[in-house]
């Protein structure tokens, strides 16, 4: 946690060095406001007083839908405010006892996306505070789901999903990424079945369906995770493994081979991993998200596993994360760049250790085509094509897009490009070091940048043009892009296609799913049936395993018309809750009226496999 005193020593620099900045370098950017803005996303006052650590006692019943228990938290009252204020939603509070006396709470009505805010009575003196709740049947985080919507079909699942500000539904607590503290907990779970959490974790479904967890390096709330389920284990190496539940354990056992030689692959660009172990859990398919960096367990989607390993870069993200985010974290949602667009650039290259330059190129090239596509979807004026975002009074899952991720990979991108690697790696080496387990803001990220790399150096500083990619809309002009040479290949055979010319098998035996999205993605927004007829024929994409394959031809399955490849399209809508592939589908449906009426029917027929986030994003689209 930022220390007060420190904080405005390190506001005051920041702003001056972003002015010194903003006069060094060649600026075309609308004006900026350079001061430092906290987190709008909390009602706390974590600034004020410290949450120190965190004793959950808490209990997880299937049948009513409720964790109910106790959230201890140890404090110290730094300011010697009088009250304690943190974030709930859609909970019910029962009482509140300051050092183990009841004290008179108060729980505000909710502020949009934000929850209720809890004033607990306190003195300077003030040790703990123990809060007695229940979960509300809106607690955002929570998916419960009954056997049917399993992998196995046998047992009843509940998992959590915190980030962004949902950590307050299920924990009464101080819900900023900027505010970090340990944890304990005792978790009690109907018998026969595991739980799970960002924490050391058990490996063994046990007799007395509790089980205690411990996570003695602080986290941000939005780390906070648990899953609960029939859940097995499998080791990969000494130091990491794969949980699912049992039916899929040994496909995500094989699919995840490589994760072991992964950490190895990132501790040798930035240093050495810090959380011990490193797991990863497949959910079951209604995962709202792609995966989850929880620390020391990934949660993650079963649409990774597409049977050849083909998808597990998306482990790669998550594990990167074990840096970008879990060790040095945005302290506010506005500078969600600080997390997914330097974990977006590490990603590509432990891939790039991992598979090599031409993989990392693909991606790099496939993450341009989505930046281009999220700046076209905002508007190329848009600030919220800016990388520090202003989420005041929004719902700050609002940032979440292609900007944060590739134009902050693409901005990591040209300075290392810039510097050169090997300095540009010392650099993000040193940043690690110097920021592990402590939070950053974009303007103070800027003036580390300059103390330590660009040194005020004017024909870089220039070169670079920091306030377009940070305070500036769009794609800048000096944005990097290599054009991969296993894609040139690609878009030779996609036109040969288009002007009727036959695809020889040879060509399209060695491809990647890399190459075939890429195919794909960039045919024209409407085919006719007999072209999709003929790659359906050819490559039996309405069949694919792959789930990015499949999402990417369903879309263009419903912009022709191509009702063979509906029946298929339902079955994944059925059952995946990934909203990343969701989203594509039911807006290309909301573009016919045949199509809004399908959207509509079949919204209503699988909501209840969607997570509550999932669902909240998607009746913006199916309306
Ligand atoms: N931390 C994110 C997921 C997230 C961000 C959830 C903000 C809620 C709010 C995670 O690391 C992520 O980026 N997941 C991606 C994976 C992909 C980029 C490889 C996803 O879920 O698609
Ligand atoms: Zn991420």
């Amino acid at each position: 946690m930022i220390k007060y005193a420190s904080f405005c020593l390190l506001v005051c620099i920041a702003i001056t060095a972003c002015k010194n900045a903003a006069t060094t370098g060649s600026s075309n950017a609308a004006t900026k406001d350079t001061t430092i803005v906290k987190d709008v996303h909390t009602q706390s006052n974590a600034d004020s007083v410290i949450m120190k650590h965190l004793d959950l006692d808490i209990k997880v019943n299937f049948e009513t839908k409720q964790i109910a228990g106790v959230a201890n938290w140890s404090i110290e009252n730094k300011d010697k405010v009088t009250e304690l204020k943190l974030d709930t939603y859609d909970m019910s509070i029962d009482s509140v006892f300051a050092d183990g006396k009841l004290v008179k709470f108060i729980l505000d009505s909710p502020v949009k996306y934000l929850g209720s805010a809890l004033h607990i009575p306190i003195s300077a003196n003030t040790g703990s505070i123990a809060i007695h709740y229940k979960t509300g049947k809106d607690a955002i985080a929570l998916q419960w789901l009954g056997p049917q919507q399993t992998h196995d079909k046998k047992h009843p699942f509940l998992y959590t999903q915190s980030e962004s500000i949902y950590a307050r539904s299920w924990i009464p607590c101080a819900d900023g990424p900027g505010i970090r503290y340990t944890y304990n907990a005792r978790v009690e779970v109907p018998k026969g079945l595991m739980a799970l959490m960002s924490a050391h974790n058990p490996q063994q479904i046990n007799d007395s369906g509790i089980y205690y967890f411990d996570m003695e390096i602080p986290v941000p709330a939005y780390l906070m995770a648990l899953a609960v389920g029939d859940i097995s284990f499998k080791s990969i190496d000494e130091h990491t493994g794969v949980y699912a539940e049992p039916g899929m354990i040994d496909k995500a056992r094989y699919e995840f081979e490589d994760v072991g030689k992964m950490v190895g692959a990132a501790e040798k660009l930035y240093g050495p991993y810090r959380w011990g172990r490193y797991d990863v859990l497949v959910l079951p398919p209604g995962f709202p998200i792609g995966g989850m960096e929880n620390p020391r367990l990934t949660f993650c989607t079963p649409t990774v596993i597409a049977g050849d390993r083909s998808l597990v870069n998306l482990i790669t993200h998550e594990l990167a994360h074990s840096w970008s985010g879990n060790l040095v974290t945005n302290a506010t949602w506005n500078d969600f760049w600080l997390n997914e667009g330097f974990t977006d650039y590490f990603e590509h290259r432990i891939s790039e250790a991992m598979y090599g330059k031409s993989f990392a190129d693909m991606i790099w090239e496939l993450g341009y085509q989505d930046f281009v596509a999220a700046v076209n979807d905002l508007g190329k004026d848009s600030k919220d094509t800016w990388l520090k975002l202003d989420l005041k009074g929004r719902d700050p899952d609002d940032g979440l897009t292609d900007i944060a991720y590739e134009k902050g990979a693409h901005f990591l991108k040209l300075i290392e490009n810039t510097v050169g690697r090997e300095k540009f790696d010392a650099f993000l080496k040193k940043y690690f070091d110097e920021h592990a387990f402590k939070t950053i803001y974009t303007e103070q990220f800027l003036v580390y940048l300059n103390d330590n790399l660009l040194k005020g150096d004017t024909a870089l500083i220039n070169k670079i043009n920091i306030n377009a990619w940070v305070y500036g809309p769009g794609i800048p002009a000096n944005c990097p892009r290599d054009y991969p040479e296993r894609f040139k290949a690609v878009d030779t055979t996609r036109t040969e296609f288009l002007t009727g010319k036959p695809i020889s098998k040879s060509i399209t035996a060695t491809w990647t799913t890399n190459e075939w999205l890429h195919f794909l993605r960039n045919m024209p927004a409407k085919l006719s049936l007999a072209q999709m007829k003929f790659l359906d024929e050819s490559y039996h994409f309405t069949k694919t395993g792959n789930s990015e394959i499949a999402d990417v031809w369903f879309v263009m399955s419903l912009s022709a018309d191509y009702k063979p490849a509906y029946p298929a399209m339902e079955q994944f809508l059925s059952s995946v809750g990934r909203r990343k592939f969701l989203e594509p589908l039911y807006t290309e449906m909301m573009k016919t009226p045949a199509g809004k009426e399908m959207a509509k029917s079949l919204y209503a027929k699988y909501k209840m496999n969607y997570h509550p986030l999932a669902q909240v994003s998607l009746e913006k689209i199916v309306k």
